[in-house]
Formats: C-alpha cells, sequence, structure tokens
C-alpha cells in the first residue's frame, strides 16, 4: 500500500484492495492518513454494498440518512446519489450537496465521517471540492479567533430544504428528526484536538445572541475564507475512487455536470458523530 500526499491537504491511497475484510492492523495506516490528511482517497476499487458497509465500519457504526428517499432498497446503511434509479433508468436528480456544508450538520451528532464511492462518473464535471476548516481557522487573525470562540450558530434542516428545494418540502417524519440545533463555530477535534471552523452554507439560520444581519454577515465572511482556494483540494473522480472525509474539520460540495448526458452515481455510507461540544447532544 502507498500513501501519497494529494492537493492541498488530501491523501491518495493506491496498492490496497477493500473488497476482502481488512484486519485492523491493515486499517491502521488507513486510519492515521484520514486522522493526518481529513480527506483521503482510494484508488481503484470494486466494491458492493456489501463491502462498502463491511469497510465503512472501520471507522464507526453506520447511520442510516434521515433522507430514506435515496437510501438502497436492500441496503439502508448506503445511499445512492444518483441520477439514474436501481434498475438504471434516468431520473431527475437535484444534489442537495451543491452549497459548502458539513455532513448531518443539523443534528445534534454530525457525522463523523462520509464515505463515498463512485461507481459511475462523468467525463467532465461532476467534482466535489473539500476545504480544510483546520487550515482555514489556523490562518485567522487572533481577534477574530477570540471573536468566534463563544459564538454558537443553529443549524436547520428545514431551514436548508426550504431555500434549496422549495419544491421538495420534508415530510413531518424528517422534521420531526431534524430539529433546530446550535454548535460551536469553532469546533475542537476531539481525536487530534485541533480547532475547525465548523460552519455550512444555507444551513445556518443564526448566530446565538447576535442580530440576523450581523450574524449573517460573520457566516459569510467565514465561510469566504474558509472556501479560498488556498484550503481547497478538487477531487476529480475517477470511477472507482472511494474517497473518505472527516466531517469535524472540512466542508465540502458538489459540483454540476451534464445530467442529461452523463450518469454520475456515487454510493454513500455516513459513519455516527459524537456532540459537537461538551454537554450538548
Ligand atoms: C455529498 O455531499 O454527500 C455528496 C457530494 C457529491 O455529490 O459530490
Amino acid at each position: 500500500m502507498r500513501i501519497a500526499p494529494l492537493g492541498r491537504f488530501a491523501a491518495e491511497i493506491e496498492g490496497i484492495d477493500l473488497s476482502h475484510p481488512l484486519s485492523d492492523a491493515e486499517f491502521c495506516p488507513i486510519g492515521r492518513a484520514f486522522l493526518d490528511h481529513a480527506v483521503i482517497v482510494i484508488r481503484d476499487q470494486r466494491l458492493t454494498k456489501a463491502t462498502l458497509a463491511a469497510f465503512s465500519r472501520h471507522f464507526g457504526e453506520l447511520l442510516v440518512h434521515v433522507l430514506n428517499q435515496y437510501l438502497a432498497s436492500d441496503f439502508p446503511e448506503v445511499m445512492r446519489l444518483s441520477n439514474t434509479d436501481e434498475t438504471g433508468k434516468r431520473v431527475v436528480f437535484r444534489n442537495g450537496a451543491e452549497a459548502w456544508h458539513t455532513d448531518l450538520s443539523f443534528t445534534n451528532r454530525p457525522s463523523l465521517a462520509t464515505l463515498l464511492y463512485g461507481q459511475a462518473i462523468p467525463p467532465v464535471g461532476g467534482d466535489t471540492e473539500f476545504c480544510d476548516a483546520r487550515a482555514a481557522y489556523d490562518a485567522l487573525d487572533e481577534a477574530t479567533k477570540n471573536r468566534i470562540a463563544p459564538l454558537k450558530a443553529v443549524h436547520s434542516f428545514s431551514r436548508y430544504q426550504t431555500h434549496r428545494f422549495p419544491e421538495r418540502p420534508l415530510t413531518d417524519e424528517q422534521r420531526a428528526k431534524t430539529p433546530d440545533v446550535a454548535h460551536p463555530i469553532v469546533r475542537t477535534h476531539p481525536e487530534t484536538g485541533r480547532k475547525a471552523l465548523f460552519i455550512g452554507d444555507d444551513v445556518i439560520s443564526h448566530v446565538a445572541g447576535m442580530e440576523p444581519t450581523e450574524g449573517k454577515a460573520l457566516v459569510d465572511a467565514l465561510l469566504r475564507h474558509a472556501t479560498d482556494e488556498r484550503f481547497v483540494y478538487r477531487h476529480r473522480w475517477r470511477r472507482g475512487d472511494l474517497v473518505i472525509y472527516d466531517n469535524r474539520c472540512t466542508l465540502h460540495r458538489a459540483t454540476g455536470y451534464d445530467e442529461d448526458a452523463y450518469e454520475r452515481t456515487l454510493l454513500r455510507t455516513s459513519i455516527k458523530g459524537t456532540p459537537t461540544s461538551p454537554g450538548s447532544g
């Protein structure tokens, strides 16, 4: 197995076949690279839903996403993000991931990590961008770090859905499962101890204790800073890539492609997370 730096902060891993079970010792360097780089890309895999789920469990317990319309019918821990249905027929798929976000930030235990497996990849477009929210935090001036240190932002899935997909409201059950939740704007990584910006676009309704316009201006400015190209790795997918990212210290977003001309299918698993600060969640 070879591990090499990729882009500004990610790492690429080659020479390992994840279709067979891995021992804890074999997983160890992958887990280390995940903590060091926050985004890792394991090339040339041939995974089924079962082998993807089995490998994913090395990172923790799998969760079943609240958007149940995208779950694989035979494997609810696996989501199918695709403009085809399970029979291969083309369907309209509006990717909800085109705003910068960290997965499931609208829950009180946001997802620890996400694994995305590239099953069908368009020849152009459909990249995924990642930003290193640790490096973005480190690069802030001291006055800004002090200003944001005590602040919490309220993440609202209903707001996100209403803003981005007014035609696709949450069901009553989905809304009941995702009440608004406050998270620190600066999150300390529970394993590495590094601080990172924990924010998102469109998902934040307000900053607790701040005037709405002031809070919005602050979050917008932090987002602009964090997603500056010096902190961003843009992943150009190859079929068979398994991309794993640490939601505790990165943001990401999907980019567009010609959905009429090409298929894009990613299989996704999500790992259960922990509360973002002591006493919350
Ligand atoms: C996601 O955020 O889960 C998917 C990203 C992508 O479609 O590129």
